[in-house]
């Protein structure tokens, strides 16, 4: 069980692993998410589901090795066995069936955070429209399979060396400032991303959600460790989330919680390589 059956190098320190997990890929939906343990002493770790073969047993995850967990994991192969292998967890991506046209942007690792919701608008008949955005052409994947699902897939990139130079929300504001309009628009990324996303559109009062990845331990609501605050409510990302309503969401308090164990994250990751 948990045994890792597809490894591939997507891009410079991005993998996508494929992980026989049979009641996992049989539950999960778009949007969901697993905490996996790499070994029996090691940190818990959120990462979303990027998409799952039901008939197979197999739920394919995608990680940039950034601290001492991912880069472990990025050192097992197939044949392999991840501790724990926790999920479906988190509440699934629902759609308004109203709604006709989607616009998904993402930043980064929320790239392969979009697949399995546009695979699964693409079935049913919706037009999508994608923007994603990376440092450089390295940061970018995954653009020829989201092109099989999408209208037009828009790029970016902040160096220039692949699509439009500059940012997601460069071209988002030029696609509004055009006219375009859809029904609803998700961000997927940085926090400083979707927190930009947000600003512009709600100028023009388009309902924008976001999926949100902030510190999570038992995944199950009961440390409250990815607490985030909604409207005027508190929320856990991980059980009331991860996707919610991006007019309401805290963004300043996300980023200052996100940041807490970063210099603990940093020294761990840095041991770790000596
Ligand atoms: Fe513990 Fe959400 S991860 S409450």
């Amino acid at each position: 069980m948990n045994e890792i059956v597809i490894k591939q190098n997507i891009v410079p320190n991005v993998w996508l692993m494929g992980i026989y997990s049979p009641q996992v890929a049989k539950k999960a939906k778009p949007g969901q998410f697993v905490i996996l343990r790499v070994t029996e002493t090691g940190e818990r770790i959120p990462l979303t589901i990027a998409d799952f073969d039901s008939d197979k047993g197999i739920v394919f995850i995608i990680f940039q090795v950034v601290g001492k967990t991912t880069s472990i994991l990025s050192t097992l192969n197939i044949g392999d066995s991840i501790a724990d292998f926790v999920g479906p967890l988190g509440m699934p991506y629902e759609q308004d069936s109203n709604d006709k046209s989607y616009l998904f942007i993402a930043g980064g690792l929320g790239i392969p955070a979009i697949y399995s919701k546009v695979k699964m608008l693409h079935s049913q008949g919706k037009d999508i429209e994608i923007i994603v955005g990376g440092r450089s052409k390295e940061n970018i994947f995954f653009e020829e399979e989201l092109r099989k699902y999408c209208s037009s897939l828009y790029i970016s990139t902040n160096d220039g060396s692949y699509g439009q130079k500059g940012l997601v929300t460069d071209i988002l504001t030029q696609l509004l400032e055009n006219g375009k309009r859809y029904d609803e628009i998700f961000a997927v990324g940085p926090v400083l991303m979707m927190k930009a996303v947000v600003d512009i559109t709600k100028k023009y009062g388009i309902k924008t959600l976001v999926s949100l990845n902030p510190i999570m331990v038992d995944g199950t609501g009961m440390c409250g460790g990815c607490r985030v605050k909604i409207g005027n409510e508190i929320k856990f990302a991980c059980v009331d989330g991860p996707i919610f309503n991006g007019f309401e969401v805290d963004f300043d308090g996300l980023m200052k919680r996100n940041s807490y164990y970063q210099d603990l994250e940093n020294l761990s990751y840095k041991e770790h390589k000596c």
